[in-house]
Order: C-alpha cells, then sequence, then structure tokens
C-alpha cells in the first residue's frame, strides 16, 4: 500500500492547495489507539484522494480546526510577518505557502498511516503554525512559536491536552535547535516540513548571487513524500537539476535535516527513504 503527496507543483501553490496522488489506493483508515500505528491494513482502494485544508467532519465535531485556526487575524498576522523577517534575513519563503504544504503534508501523513481524524487535524494545524516564531526570532524560533500560539490556540478552545501536542510539535521541528520527535504528531511536522524543498521557496530574482540554500532549493523542481503503510516506509523523492546544484551540496545543507526525518519516521514506526532523480540515497 503506498500513497504519494506532491509538494511544489507551482501551480498548486498559487493556489494554496496540495493534491495527493494514491498510487494505488486507499480512504477510510481504522482508528488506532493512542499513538498507535499497528492497526490493521485494511483501507478501501480509491483511484485519487485529495488531502483536505478543509477538515474532515469528524475531527471538526471534536474541536477546532485548521481553518478556525488559518483565518484567525492573530495568526494570519503572525505568519506574514515570520515570512517578512525571515526574507529580511535572506532566508527562503517562510510564509503561507509553505505553511499550507506543511500541514497538507503532516495530515497526509498520519492519515496514511491510519491515524485517528483529530490527530490528523492536529498535525496540520501543528505543521501550519510550526514556523510563526519566526515573527519573533530566527533564533529558538521553535520555542517561541510554541508560546505565541498558546493564548491564540485556547482562546479558539483547544483542550490543555491538545495545546501540550501542538506546542510539543511546534517547538521540536527544528534539528538546529535540538528538536527531536516526540509524538506522532510532532513526527509528521517533522517530515512535512524537512520536504518541503523546491524552487518556489526562493526569494533572490538574481541567480548569479544564489548562495548555497538558494541554489539547491532552486534545483528541486519536484518534491513528494509517498507513504507505504504496508511497506512501513516514508519515503521522500526529490528531483534535482544537478546543472543549477550538484548533489553533493543538496546534502551538504540538508543532511541534518534528513536524518531528523528519520528518526522521525522511525517515531511512526516506519523506515525512511530518500530518492534522488530515481535513485535511493538513503
Ligand atoms: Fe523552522
Ligand atoms: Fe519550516
Amino acid at each position: 500500500m503506498r500513497r504519494a503527496f506532491a509538494l511544489g507543483s507551482e501551480a498548486r501553490e498559487r493556489r494554496h492547495v496540495s493534491r495527493v496522488s494514491t498510487v494505488t489506493e486507499a480512504a477510510q483508515a481504522p482508528r488506532p489507539g493512542a499513538e498507535g500505528t499497528n492497526a490493521p491494513d485494511e483501507r478501501k482502494k480509491v483511484h485519487r484522494a485529495e488531502t483536505k485544508t478543509k477538515t474532515p467532519v469528524e475531527a471538526k465535531r471534536q474541536g477546532p480546526t485548521l481553518e478556525d485556526v488559518r483565518v484567525d487575524e492573530r495568526v494570519r498576522t503572525y505568519i506574514r510577518a515570520a515570512n517578512q523577517q525571515t526574507g529580511a534575513i535572506g532566508y527562503t519563503e517562510h510564509g503561507e505557502r509553505h505553511a499550507t504544504t506543511s500541514a497538507d503534508g503532516a495530515r497526509f501523513i498520519l492519515r496514511s498511516l491510519g491515524h485517528e481524524p483529530r490527530r490528523c487535524e492536529l498535525g496540520a494545524i501543528s505543521a501550519y503554525l510550526h514556523d510563526i516564531g519566526n515573527a519573533i526570532t530566527r533564533d529558538r524560533h521553535g520555542q517561541t512559536g510554541a508560546l505565541l500560539v498558546k493564548d491564540i490556540l485556547e482562546d479558539l478552545g483547544f483542550t490543555t491536552e491538545e495545546l501540550a501536542t501542538i506546542m510539543g510539535a511546534i517547538a521540536n521541528h527544528e534539528e538546529a535547535e535540538g528538536g527531536l520527535p516526540v509524538s506522532a504528531v510532532s513526527a509528521a511536522v517533522i517530515i512535512a516540513d524537512k520536504s518541503d524543498v523546491h524552487r518556489s521557496r526562493v526569494r533572490n530574482p538574481k541567480t548569479t548571487t544564489f548562495d548555497i540554500h538558494d541554489r539547491v532549493n532552486y534545483a528541486a523542481t519536484a518534491a513528494e513524500i509517498k507513504v507505504s503503510r504496508k511497506e512501513k516506509l516514508i519515503t521522500l523523492q526529490l528531483t534535482i537539476d544537478t546543472e543549477v546544484a550538484p548533489l553533493m551540496e543538496y546534502f551538504e545543507i540538508f543532511l541534518t535535516r534528513m536524518m531528523l526525518s528519520r528518526r522521525a519516521a522511525e517515531y511512526l514506526r516506519c523506515n525512511f527513504a530518500l530518492v534522488i532523480n530515481d535513485t535511493r540515497l538513503l
């Protein structure tokens, strides 16, 4: 059983919608127990599914949704500020496009592994908010972001237990800040975040002045997360234009992210594979 989530199509990004191409299957999964991923593999086959940035009905009955968070004026303002401020210090795009792509990816990973709808929703919400701390400072933005959203999420009606899950996932998403997978939600956020490498994130308009981060992101023309529940395998599949950036440059800046992604996959009881230009490298 294998499902795939494509990141980074520019046409898609303009609409802030990400699609899931289902390679062979799968819809309604059985509900696992707390943190459980060992439910039987019994999903029905479908030809195509789409990640629900609009939240599933079941999740909505259980509490506030991603949509409630996304339309909150404080969230919108902080994410805009985070994007502006990371741009001011030379980082790639960290705005609503990255937030939405990460949210769709985290939801896709959890749903593909059979997690219950509410946990999938919390994964999408955590991923949507994971970089909001850049509105305060780049350094320790995981921790500042976790604290920044606390009052907002309380106002929106999240339970204290849900707050702890979301805040833990936001605070632990960054490898440079000592982040580690601390829950299934956190693990899904890590993989979704680290998988969003794409040329549309590059803000520097002058290719002649690209630094290594610009070059590697610009070289990535396609990124797709694939999840095989049956094989217990999460795969990041990238297409890299090696005339823009040699693969060594990708590893130079992304190796630590891939190592954290592998730990996150292990938390979800899966192996992690990195495939670049049809060659498996990890
Ligand atoms: Fe981050
Ligand atoms: Fe991020």
